[in-house]
């Protein structure tokens, strides 16, 4: 059987994120600079990648600056065409000339489920991706397409694993397996969101990247709230492993084992600015110099 291709994206930005207040109080925080360019950037970059460049983003409150940064700045780029000053030119053309970026309001902000619910009518009968602008996928480990790969073969969705220390699964949702993985790729049995240590069916966490099949909406429209009051994409997955294959059931998972960067709170998002800092060639060296110096001087106890 032949499914339908994936060609759309939804990026969810219309979270409080509470966790950076007060950084977050007049901008998403998907909009948070990484190095020198905003976590949704690199999602929408990636998205790209996979060939999806359709995407909606999902925004509350603050959307303006997310706007702003997918559109023509014509002030910005006029200055620096008079001065000549192409490099930084195409770094500010660069956002506006990505992808064909729709945005959908979600008013009140109830949830990951929910926000993905108000993307149906762009979405419309397919299959689409999901990512989340708190994870990062390093470029040189790309995992889409491997997802979307799956999808065509098995149909279904198609969640983005990670195996994490046990201590560590409350702070995701996490799913029940069957059998052992074929190529990396899991059935998914059961799931559940943030479940305690001692309760979690396995150390296998959802990290952002989801490949939807569009029974999905229908799911969510029947989805009441769960954990934390909220509508959560996970309590509507839970229903789809359940529902056959000819209804859009069914929900597969890719055990991903590459470099990935959280940057969801205060202390993993400054190690996911340094880790990439480190890495530039630009500014590494002297950053690792740097770091070298502080950490000894740290140690030392100046
Ligand atoms: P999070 O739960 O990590 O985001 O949602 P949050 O609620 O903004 O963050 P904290 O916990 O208060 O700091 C994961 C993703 O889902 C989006 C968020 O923007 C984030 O990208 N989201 C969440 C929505 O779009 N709408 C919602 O109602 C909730």
């Amino acid at each position: 059987m032949a499914f339908e291709g994936v060609r759309k994206a939804v990026v969810p930005a219309a979270g409080l994120g509470t966790r950076f207040l007060p950084a977050t109080k007049a901008t998403p925080k998907e909009m948070l600079p990484v190095v020198d360019k905003p976590a949704i950037q690199y999602v929408v970059e990636e998205a790209v990648a996979a060939g999806l460049d359709d995407i909606l983003f999902v925004t509350g409150r603050s959307k303006r600056p997310l706007e702003d940064h997918f559109d023509r700045n014509y002030e910005l780029e006029q200055v620096l065409e008079s001065k000549n000053d192409l490099e930084r030119l195409a770094l500010v053309r660069e956002s506006s000339d990505l992808a064909r970026i729709h945005y959908v309001r979600q008013g009140d902000p109830l949830g990951l489920g929910h926000a993905v619910l108000v993307a149906r009518h762009h979405v419309g009968h397919e299959p689409f991706a999901v990512l989340l602008g708190d994870d990062l996928i390093d470029t040189r480990d790309p995992i889409l397409n491997r997802m979307i790969a799956i999808r065509n073969e098995f149909g279904g969705s198609v969640l983005c694993l990670m195996q994490v220390p046990r201590e560590t699964i409350s702070l995701y949702g996490c799913v029940s397996v069957e059998g052992e993985p074929v190529d990396g790729v899991v059935t998914v049995t059961d799931l559940v969101e943030k479940p305690d240590v001692v309760s979690a069916p396995s150390d296998l966490a959802i990290i952002g990247r989801y490949i939807l099949d569009p029974a999905v909406f229908a799911v969510l429209k029947e989805t009441a709230p769960g954990r934390g009051g909220e509508i959560q994409l996970t309590d509507a997955l839970r229903v789809l492993a359940t529902m056959p294959p000819d209804q859009g059931g069914g929900v597969r998972g890719v055990v991903f084992d590459g470099r990935r960067y959280d940057t969801g709170d205060k202390l993993s998002y400054l190690q996911a600015v340094i880790t990439l800092a480190s890495e530039r060639e630009d500014i590494g060296p002297e950053l690792k110099d740097w770091l070298h110096n502080f950490c000894q001087r740290e140690i030392a106890g100046d």
